[in-house]
């Protein structure tokens, strides 16, 4: 009976209706328990974490192994992924870590904030004749992509494959491999490029990293690349697009990040805990069991842990379903927590602040124009983001 009433539950996870409001589903888990097994309409099973204490142990526990074999891929992208940091333990996700680690210092990101302001401000000018336009499509979604590419270097003129290769990396498919290969070719002759001819950009930075004797070999150098395009891509859109969305539903926090631009990190600390953009963590193996309250997880599982369950987990949080800038007891784990916390949560974090508090300086009315029921949302477990968002710029006449 009790494993049927889970399975139940789970099931619940790959509904059409979930992805629009995942929370109650979420919510049930949690209160079931700390960890359930779950199997995918696939047939793929993984254990699902729902509470903040057992997520902080899984995501801090080294015998969780972020090492995957990656069988089903040819050998020339397995070389390429297999060596990014976010799929590697200690000793190698040390090195690659400490490696690329200067690039995103707090320094060098607040170096980046007047090109930020000066992308978001063209993309913001380019409202100017609409009444009504898809922040997602317009601002959520080609912010982070230009900064990303002016981080690292690529050229604009190229960036427009490199925009559909990384779209279709995201979304995954049939064309999945294909869109891979491309872009592993094109990073490795971006590389060479850099190479002979260096610029004041991350990509001429880490192809030149030597560093007591030690630096990225090609395939490394080219799986960071992919990395740092893929991870902060669709993350970061779906950061700004569920501000926007939270921002609208609730206009009295609106207004008052409109009087008052510095509460935007604040704001933007409260999206990542109730709406967090990436809804889970990277998956982890248990290489031995591992108990969290009155579950065991057996060896050789795969863990995800629900980011979206444990950000509003009652035991952490206060009234959690409320959206509430001001609690400012920080904690959420939207960037994850740990050796593999969020390298460019920084980058994230600044990109998202200017986004909303000038969009709402420039359009203070700025709204939702259509009914929660009629928002498209991405589909599947691991993202938690709109497709599209229809906002209106001006108030109602
Ligand atoms: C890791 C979330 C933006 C680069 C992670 C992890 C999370 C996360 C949850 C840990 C995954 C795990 O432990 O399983 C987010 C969110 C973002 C965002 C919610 C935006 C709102 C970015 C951006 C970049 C980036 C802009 C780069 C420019 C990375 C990298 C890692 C990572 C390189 C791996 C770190 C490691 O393995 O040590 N991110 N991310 N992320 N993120 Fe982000």
């Amino acid at each position: 009976m009790h494993v049927r009433l889970g399975k139940a539950r789970s099931m619940a996870l790959f509904d059409d209706a979930y992805p629009a409001n995942p929370h109650p589903a979420l919510a049930e888990l949690r209160q079931a328990g700390p960890a359930h097994r779950v199997t995918s309409p696939a047939g793929i099973p993984f254990w699902l974490v729902t509470r903040w204490d057992e997520a902080r142990r899984v995501l801090t526990d080294p015998s969780l192994s972020k090492q995957q074999p990656m069988d089903g891929l040819p050998p020339h992208l397995r070389s390429a992924l297999t060596t990014q940091m976010l799929l590697r333990d200690p000793p190698d996700h040390t090195r690659l870590r400490r490696l690329v680690s200067a690039g995103f210092t707090p320094r060098r990101i607040e170096a980046l904030r007047p090109g930020i302001e000066r992308i978001t401000d063209r993309l913001l000018d380019g409202f100017a004749a609409d009444a009504e336009v898809d922040v997602i499509d317009r601002l959520a979604v080609p912010l982070p992509f230009e900064v990303i590419c002016e981080l690292l270097g690529i050229p604009a003129a190229e960036r427009g494959p490199f925009r559909a290769w990384s779209d279709t990396i995201i979304v995954g498919g049939a064309d999945l491999v294909e869109a891979l290969s491309q872009s592993v070719a094109y990073f490795r002759d971006l590389l060479d490029r850099k190479r002979a001819q260096p610029a004041d950009d991350l990509l001429s930075a880490l192809a030149g990293i030597v560093d007591d004797g030690d630096r990225l070999s090609d395939d490394e150098l080219v799986g960071m690349a992919l990395l740092l395009v893929v991870a902060g891509h669709e993350t970061t859109a779906n950061l700004i697009g569920n501000a926007v969305h939270l921002l609208s539903r609730n206009p009295e926090q609106r207004s008052r990040l409109r009087d008052d631009p510095g509460l935007a990190p604040a704001v933007v600390e409260e999206v990542l805990r109730m709406a967090s953009p990436s809804a889970t963590s990277t998956y982890r193996v248990t290489t031995r069991p591992i108990t969290l309250g009155d579950t065991t997880i057996p060896a050789g599982e795969q863990v995800l842990v629900s980011l979206l369950a444990v950000n509003r987990d009652p035991r952490r949080f206060a009234d959690p379903d409320t959206f509430d800038p001001g609690r400012g007891d920080g904690g959420h784990l939207a960037f994850g927590h740990g050796i593999h916390f969020c390298l460019g949560a920084p980058l994230a974090r600044l990109e998202a602040r200017i986004a909303v508090s000038r969009l709402f300086a420039r359009y203070p009315d700025a709204a939702v124009a259509v009914a929660p029921s009629e928002l498209r949302w991405r589909t599947g477990v691991l993202m938690h983001g709109l497709r599209s968002l229809p906002v209106r710029l001006h108030a109602a006449a």
